[in-house]
């Protein structure tokens, strides 16, 4: 099954409450091959494509076998698939696993609105029935090859329905082999806390054997401990705040195991980080479309730092290397 993608056993893979995994939770035009690879060299235990159409799959577009694609030595990488058609996300789950993944994660959590209209992502939790045979279907597709199926969702639709503990039951029924959720409803989007209160519920529910990760708002070493007692879970999937902050796996890691929080890196290193994430943009994209990929990653490595504001707006007019980093060489000059 792995041996693009070997992994120590399937049944540890995804975690435990006594050794939880860190995972770089999907995120569509973040999670690309050089940011997956920078994560994992960071700390990052399972690292998950961001999602890919199934429609655009199956009609072979070659943007979205480029977002298959990973390094063996990213291993375990997972693919993540979405849409809405059982017969279209069997196929896809299929081309998924022949680059040999980890598993392939279902997306039954995306918000945004052309997505879920069509019953694709957090569409379908209005439609519980429809998730668990739609899944039930991949499981059993993939089920020859040998290749874990798993769901990334959501806690419901909105606050009058969150069928979440009865759904992950059920997908675990069905045979997923682990379930991520983030702790809000479709209707929230990203605002608010993320709620950690149904997280605990699914994993304390008797009949749950699978493991459960969880996500949503988790930023550093003190959340990551106080999520993962507070649910029991078995790993956290953290996405926004490994944007530009890739040392994120690292400071949790080393927090569980010491309690004690690491400094964020200097500006030094910062720079250094974001040059060679530029530097890997490049040569995966090539100058042009690397160039435009680094600035959303500039906020992230330059948080918290005073004095970055003009210097961000010189970055943000440009898309060459040697100039970008000309322009961090000069802000690091000014902060001396
Ligand atoms: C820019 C962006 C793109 C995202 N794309 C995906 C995606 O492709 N698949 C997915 O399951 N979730 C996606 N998400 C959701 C994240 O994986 C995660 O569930 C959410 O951001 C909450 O976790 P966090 O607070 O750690 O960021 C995306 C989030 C962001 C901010």
């Amino acid at each position: 099954m792995t041996d693009g993608n070997p992994v120590d056993s399937v049944e540890t893979m995804f975690g435990t409450p006594a050794a939880p995994t860190l995972w770089l939770s999907p995120m569509e035009g973040v999670t690309d091959p050089p940011f997956r690879h920078i994560c994992k060299g960071y700390g990052a235990d399972i690292l998950v494509t961001e999602f890919i159409s199934s429609e655009a799959l199956i009609r072979n577009a070659k943007k979205s076998f480029d977002k298959m694609a990973f390094e063996p030595s990213d291993a375990p990488t997972a693919i993540q698939i979405f849409g809405h058609d059982e017969k279209s996300l069997c196929e896809a789950a299929e081309l998924a696993a022949a680059r040999k993944p980890a598993f392939v994660d279902i997306n039954w959590g995306c918000p945004v609105r052309k997505v879920v209209s069509k019953g694709a992502g957090a569409g379908i939790l209005r439609d519980i029935p429809r998730m668990v045979s739609v899944t039930a279907a991949v499981v059993r597709q993939l089920a020859p090859l040998g290749m874990p199926v798993t769901v990334k969702t959501r806690l419901g639709w909105d606050f009058s329905d969150l069928p979440i503990v009865e759904a992950a039951e059920r997908l675990q029924d069905v045979g997923i082999a682990c379930i991520g959720i983030h702790g809000r409803t479709r209707s929230q989007l990203y605002a608010g806390e993320a709620d950690y209160t149904l997280i605990k519920a699914v994993k304390e529910n008797p009949r749950m054997r699978i493991p459960v990760i969880a996500n949503g708002d988790i930023d550093a070493g003190p959340k990551a401990k106080a999520v993962l007692d507070y649910t029991g879970a078995d790993g956290l999937l953290i996405g926004r705040a490994a944007m530009g902050n890739p040392w994120i796996f690292t400071q949790i890691k080393h927090y569980l195991s010491t309690g004690e929080e690491l400094p964020l890196p200097d500006l030094a290193t910062r720079k250094a980080a974001c040059l060679a994430h530029f530097a890997a943009l490049v040569a995966h994209y090539g100058p042009v479309v690397g160039g435009q990929l680094i600035k959303i990653h500039y906020s992230g490595y330059f948080k918290g730092l005073s004095g970055f504001k003009p210097f961000k707006a010189q970055l943000m007019r440009t898309a060459d290397y040697a100039e970008a980093a000309d322009i961090l060489e000069e802000y690091r000059l000014s902060m001396a």
